[in-house]
């Protein structure tokens, strides 16, 4: 038994014939907040959606609080576990993605409260409540019967966040939750996952926001290649990066 709440060991996933992730290892602690960096296409992304089941991966184990995801061993082989399964499993945790992906036809409290009734078949009254209280979290208390539509980019995505949140999971995964925002926009939600990372979410994030990286995290994971290049804490990283690859990557990127 061990008493991370996430740990992968020797993570391999391919596309056809690329090896995109080959051979990555990552443990958090419950609390966590652990930012990944690196270059476009080097399998940020890949590992989350591996995370969440959302890929296929062919080689190595990711457990969340001691459940082996994904897979199993049964007489020796490696087999997929059943869907049903899979998709307990993948509420384990909850994602929030570049597109917020928002049902448009459906308020902002209606989008937090659609899985609570489907999934967690949550009566309705209650599911409005605890998405009014996620929704209040991110700051729209008053935005809650706003469409889509009627919603700026950063006010959708902090709806997105609270949808993906109030379904309780252990572990939230951000995957570049503020690149196809305005610019005024993007702190607004970052301020939101911080917030949320001072009331002790556990949290794996994929960000270009290497300021935000630097103060929001207790660890900084450098992908390089499908590869961990480098990990460490925030400070270190940024001042002292070890690799000459990490030096680069930071020169090219805006941490001032
Ligand atoms: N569905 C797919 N089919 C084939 N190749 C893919 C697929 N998804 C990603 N790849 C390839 O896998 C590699 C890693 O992609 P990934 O999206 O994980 O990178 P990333 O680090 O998230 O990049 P970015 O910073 O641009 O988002 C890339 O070379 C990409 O082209
Ligand atoms: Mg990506």
């Amino acid at each position: 038994m061990t008493n991370n709440l996430l740990e992968i060991r020797d993570l391999h996933k391919s596309y056809g014939a690329v090896e995109v992730l080959k051979g990555v290892d990552c443990t958090m602690r419950q609390g966590d907040v652990v930012s990944i960096i690196g270059s476009s296409g080097s399998g940020k992304t890949t590992m989350l959606r591996c995370i969440n089941m959302l890929e296929e991966f062919e080689g190595g184990t990711i457990s969340i609080d001691g459940q082996a995801i994904g897979y199993e061993i049964v007489n020796g082989q490696r087999r997929r576990k059943s869907e049903r399964e899979i998709a307990r499993q993948r509420a384990l945790t909850g994602m929030a993605f570049q597109q917020f992906n928002l049902f448009p036809h459906m308020s902002a409290v209606g989008n937090v409260m659609l899985g609570l009734v489907k999934v967690k078949k949550i009566g309705r009254d209650e599911a409005r409540a605890v998405a009014e209280t996620w929704l209040d979290r991110v700051g729209l208390r008053e935005r809650a019967e706003h469409y889509p539509g009627q919603l700026s980019g950063g006010q959708q995505q902090r709806v997105a966040i609270a949808r993906a949140i109030a379904m309780n999971p252990k572990l939230m995964l951000f995957d570049e939750v503020t690149s196809a925002l305005d610019p005024e926009l993007v702190n607004e939600v970052l301020q939101v996952i911080k917030n949320l990372a001072q009331d002790g979410m556990s949290m794996l994030l994929v960000t270009h926001e290497m300021r935000f990286a630097y103060e929001v995290s207790n660890r900084v994971i450098f992908m390089n290649q499908g590869r961990i290049g480098e990990e460490g804490n925030p400070r270190e990283m940024f001042h002292k990066p070890g690799t000459e690859r990490l030096a680069e990557f930071l020169k090219s990127s805006t941490f001032n």
